[in-house]
């Protein structure tokens, strides 16, 4: 299986969320996960992978990072309904829309893909988020083996 993982960071949250998700795929034998940041990403080739999973910041008042916009209208634009895919993001509960960059992902990547899971986690990911990642592991390979 064909895994990317594609993210954002600016103060290193959403990276180091990243990276336990990515060490946790590949404690779950799966060799061909790839980790990127969005600006090394090739946005036409979304069809090359099995599985994706966005992780973004978010910013403004609830808002998409402006860097993850093309990456929200490759997804539009691209015939990817097979493509399974997640969204994770950090957020800090102090602003009143949490995390809105991920439900702005989650209700695009619901129409236009094969959603499977969100998580959301407040600023660096704690022991307790160990957890959380290791389920929103555990729930994207199920539906990658329901392929
Ligand atoms: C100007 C500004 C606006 C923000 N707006 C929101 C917001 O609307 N909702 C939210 O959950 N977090 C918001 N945050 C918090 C960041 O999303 C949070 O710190 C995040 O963990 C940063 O991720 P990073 O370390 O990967 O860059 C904002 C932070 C800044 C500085």
């Amino acid at each position: 299986m064909n895994i990317a993982l594609v993210y954002t960071s600016k103060t290193g949250n959403t990276k180091e969320l990243m990276d336990i998700l990515c060490n946790l795929f590949r404690e779950h034998h799966q060799q061909q996960v790839q980790l990127y940041h969005i600006n090394s990403f090739p946005l036409t080739r979304l069809d090359d992978y099995d599985a994706m999973i966005v992780g973004t910041y978010t910013w403004g008042s609830g808002d998409i990072p402006k860097e993850m916009t093309p990456l929200y209208h490759a997804f539009e634009q691209q015939n990817v309904k097979h493509l399974i895919t997640g969204v994770v993001g950090t957020g800090d509960r102090f602003y009143p829309n949490f995390c809105g960059a991920v439900d702005e992902f989650r209700d695009m990547l619901f129409v236009h893909t094969n959603l499977a899971v969100t998580l959301k986690v407040e600023l660096t990911p704690q022991t307790q988020d160990l957890e959380r990642c290791e389920k929103f592991v555990k729930l994207m390979l199920k539906r990658l083996q329901e392929k």
